[in-house]
C-alpha cells in the first residue's frame, strides 16, 4: 500500500463467493441480472460513502483522509492497472456520451472520409459522431455478423475501400454480448491507417482491454456497469501519442495548470487527459468508485472476470437445458458474461417481453434488447440464484 492510501477503508475479503454476494443487499430479496445495464451499490461502498460523509460533515473539503488529489491518484492507478496504461492517460467525466463528444469535437478528420461504428451500437457511441456529417465526413455502420470472425471480415471489407479515417468500437456488443477480437481489430486499423477509438462501457472490467498491446487513441466508458461504480461517472483514456498541444474544445476553470489559483487568468493548459475534467468534480461519486475499485482490486480484476464467465456459463447451461437458444451458441470459444437468449431450440414462439415481465413479477431483473432476453450476471450472482432462476423459468414454461 502506498503512502497516499494509508488510513482509507480496506476491503475485507469474504471467505467465498457466497460471502461476496451477501455484500449486495439487492441479491437477497431479488436477483439482479442487469449488471451490464446499471449496478446496485454494495454494502462496502455504502459504508465507505458513510465514512466519507461523516468526515465531510466535520471538515468540509479539508476531509483529511479523502482529499481530492489523493482519491484521484488512487482511481487513476486502479484504472491504469485494469487498462495496462499510464495513470496520466486517464481522466474522469460523467458518462460515455460526454467523453465521446468532448473528443469528437476536439479532433480533425479529413473531408471525404468515413467514421465507422458497429451496427445497432448504443446511442452514446453514435450521436457524438453525427456532427461530422455536416463537415463532409460520413458516418457508417459495420455489420457485426454472428461471430467475431465474421465481424473481422466485414471490417476489413470496409477498410479496403480506403476512405475510413476512424473506427469507434464497442468491443462487446451491448445487446448480444459478443466480444470482438481487439488485437486483430487493432492490426486492421493500423494496416489501413484508421484511428481506433473504444466505447469501453461493455468491455472494461468484463473482458481484457490491454491498451499496451493494442493501438487505441481514445476510449470512454461508464463506471456503473462491469466496474460496479456510481451512475453518472465515466472514464476517458487518451493515448500518450496524442500531440502535447492537444486542446479540448471547451475551456473551464480546471483546464489550466494550478487551477486552485484563480488570478491572473491563464492559457497554460493541463496535460491532455486532465483537460476532460473541466471544473468542480462530482467528488461523492469518486468515493463510491474508489470503494468499488478497491473491492474489485482486492478480489482481483482477473479473478472477477473469470468468476463472471463461470457464473454466466453455468447460467447458460441451465438455459440450454430448459430449451432456450443463445446467441453465444455460435461463438462458444470466446468468453462473455452477457447472455442473449434469442429463442427456443425447438423454434417455438419466443416472447422475451413476456418472460421479462414474468421474471420481474418474481423480483428477477433482466432486460430485453434487440428481440433478445438479456441476462448479465456479475460476482454478486451465485449458483443458488441460478437455481432460483431455473425454478421460476420452469414455472413460466409450464
Ligand atoms: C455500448 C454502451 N456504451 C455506452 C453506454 C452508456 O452510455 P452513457 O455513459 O453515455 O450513459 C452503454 C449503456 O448501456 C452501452 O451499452
Amino acid at each position: 500500500m502506498s503512502l497516499s492510501e494509508q488510513n482509507l477503508p480496506e476491503f475485507r475479503l469474504p471467505a467465498d463467493w457466497q460471502g461476496i454476494s451477501e455484500l449486495f443487499p439487492v441479491q437477497k430479496e431479488s436477483i439482479w441480472l442487469n449488471y451490464c445495464g446499471t449496478t446496485p451499490i454494495s454494502s462496502f461502498a455504502s459504508s465507505v460513502m458513510a465514512d466519507y460523509f461523516d468526515e465531510y460533515s466535520r471538515y468540509g473539503i479539508f476531509a483529511p483522509r479523502y482529499s481530492e488529489p489523493k482519491i484521484k491518484v488512487i482511481l487513476r492507478n486502479y484504472l491504469a492497472e485494469i487498462l495496462s496504461c499510464s495513470p496520466d492517460s486517464i481522466g474522469l467525466v460523467h458518462n460515455t456520451s460526454e467523453g465521446m463528444n468532448l473528443y469528437s469535437h476536439s479532433i480533425s478528420l479529413p473531408k471525404g472520409t468515413r467514421i465507422l461504428v458497429i451496427e445497432n451500437e448504443y446511442p452514446s457511441n453514435v450521436y457524438p459522431w453525427e456532427h461530422w456529417k455536416e463537415k463532409g465526413v460520413g458516418l457508417g455502420f459495420v455489420s457485426v455478423g454472428d461471430t467475431p470472425d465474421e465481424f473481422l471480415r466485414n471490417l476489413e471489407d470496409e477498410a479496403k475501400k480506403g476512405d475510413v479515417s476512424l473506427l469507434s468500437l464497442s468491443p462487446v456488443h451491448w445487446c448480444t454480448g459478443m466480444p470482438l477480437d481487439l488485437k486483430k481489430i487493432s492490426s486492421i486499423c493500423e494496416k489501413y491507417s484508421i484511428k481506433l477509438i473504444l466505447d469501453g462501457s461493455q468491455a472494461v472490467g468484463h473482458i481484457p482491454v490491454p491498451l499496451n498491446e493494442v493501438k487505441v487513441e481514445f476510449a470512454a466508458f461508464a463506471a456503473w456497469k462491469w466496474l460496479l461504480g456510481p451512475l453518472g461517472l465515466g472514464v476517458i483514456y487518451l493515448s500518450p501519442e496524442v500531440p502535447k498541444d492537444f486542446r479540448i474544445l471547451f475551456k473551464g476553470q480546471a483546464s489550466v495548470k494550478n487551477d486552485g489559483s484563480y488570478f491572473p487568468y491563464r492559457d497554460e493548459w493541463k496535460p491532455p487527459a486532465d483537460q476532460f475534467e473541466q471544473s468542480t468534480s462530482n467528488f461523492n461519486d469518486w468515493i463510491y468508485f474508489f470503494a468499488s475499485l478497491r473491492m474489485l482490486s482486492t478480489i482481483g480484476f482477473t479473478k472477477t472476470r473469470e468468476r463472471i464467465y463461470e457464473v454466466s456459463n453455468l447460467m447458460s447451461d441451465m438455459l440450454r437445458g430448459l430449451g432456450f437458444r443463445l446467441d453465444r451458441d455460435v461463438f462458444p470459444d470466446v468468453k462473455t458474461g452477457i447472455i442473449a437468449v434469442n429463442g427456443f431450440q425447438s423454434g417455438k414462439e419466443f416472447n422475451p417481453e413476456a418472460i421479462q415481465a414474468f421474471l420481474r413479477s418474481k423480483n428477477i431483473y433482466a432486460a430485453v434488447r434487440l428481440g433478445r432476453l438479456r441476462l448479465a450476471p456479475h460476482i454478486p450472482v451465485t449458483e443458488s440464484h441460478i437455481s432460483r432462476l431455473e425454478s421460476v423459468l420452469k414455472e413460466y414454461l409450464k
